[in-house]
């Protein structure tokens, strides 16, 4: 087909989770992933600073020459995918849209909880797009600044008691509301997947990092622009300290080699 990337990028670790899924699902594309590590974490950033990140990070991918995007993060999704999508004239895909529709489809209680980071909970983004699917479900947002910063730190696999405290300490209110659906509304938060259903085994979880992967295909077959008989070719990117970073990203993806983004 045409050869072209699939550009993805988040602030760090959490694009990785939607990475990993675009492989197993497309495993013939060819994918340049950029985390964006020097500004991490978005999530307690500003608009105006998020939008900047995001047309940055866009820019930066472009020179690889793009069939589509994936903003790999609910915080760029949730501030910035509009002006993305006025400033390039590319396919932008966004991970809160489908995350949304699936946990409204899902839910069989109303009552669906939405763990993300400050910024994307102050946007209310879910909550809008959950509402036009079905003005009946009730949304119970969580804004949760621990987890990212912990998360990157390689906790996940080095202590996870802290991480259980945290969870617990955002988790406990949701459950008390009785909801039975939870966006992991952060793509970081696809690593505690096993964590989060140890601690409340009953609940139906979403993933923001995963869903995406659908609008994705679709679109690539729609146009005729699905890879077939290629070994997808990938490249890994961070804007600070690679050395450091595919450290904590080889425990998602074995044998990673991140470059520096120049
Ligand atoms: N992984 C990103 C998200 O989905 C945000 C992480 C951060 O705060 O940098 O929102």
């Amino acid at each position: 087909m045409n050869k072209k990337y699939i550009g993805i990028f988040d602030s760090g670790l959490g694009g990785l989770t939607t990475v990993s899924e675009v492989i197993s699902k497309l495993p013939e594309e060819n994918i340049v992933f950029l985390a964006d590590t020097k500004h991490l974490p978005y999530g307690s950033k500003s608009k105006e600073e998020i939008i900047s990140y995001t047309l940055n990070n866009i820019a930066y991918l472009r020179q690889y020459g793009l069939k589509a995007v994936v903003i790999a993060c609910n915080t760029s999704d949730s501030n910035a995918s509009q002006s993305a999508r006025e400033v390039y004239d590319l396919p932008i895909f966004g991970v809160i849209a489908p995350a949304a529709k699936k946990a409204a489809e899902t839910t069989e209680n109303k009552k669906v909880g939405i763990l993300a980071t400050e910024s994307t909970i102050r946007s209310g983004r879910y909550e809008q797009l959950i509402a036009e699917h079905n003005p009946m479900i009730k949304t119970y947002p969580m804004a949760c600044p621990k987890l990212v910063p912990l998360i990157e730190e390689g906790t996940f696999k080095n202590d996870v008691e802290t991480l259980k405290e945290a969870l617990n300490e955002y988790l406990s209110p949701l459950l008390e509301e009785g909801i039975d659906t939870l966006i992991l509304g952060c793509t970081h938060y696809d690593i505690l997947t096993d964590l989060i259903r140890e601690l409340c085994p009953d609940l139906k979880l979403i993933s923001s990092s995963r869903c995406v992967v659908q609008d994705l295909e679709e679109y690539l077959e729609k146009q005729d622009l699905k890879e077939e008989g290629n070994e997808g070719k990938r490249i890994y990117l961070s804007t600070s300290d690679p050395e450091n970073f595919t450290k904590t990203a080889s425990y998602l993806i074995e044998g990673i080699r991140i470059e520096a983004a120049k």
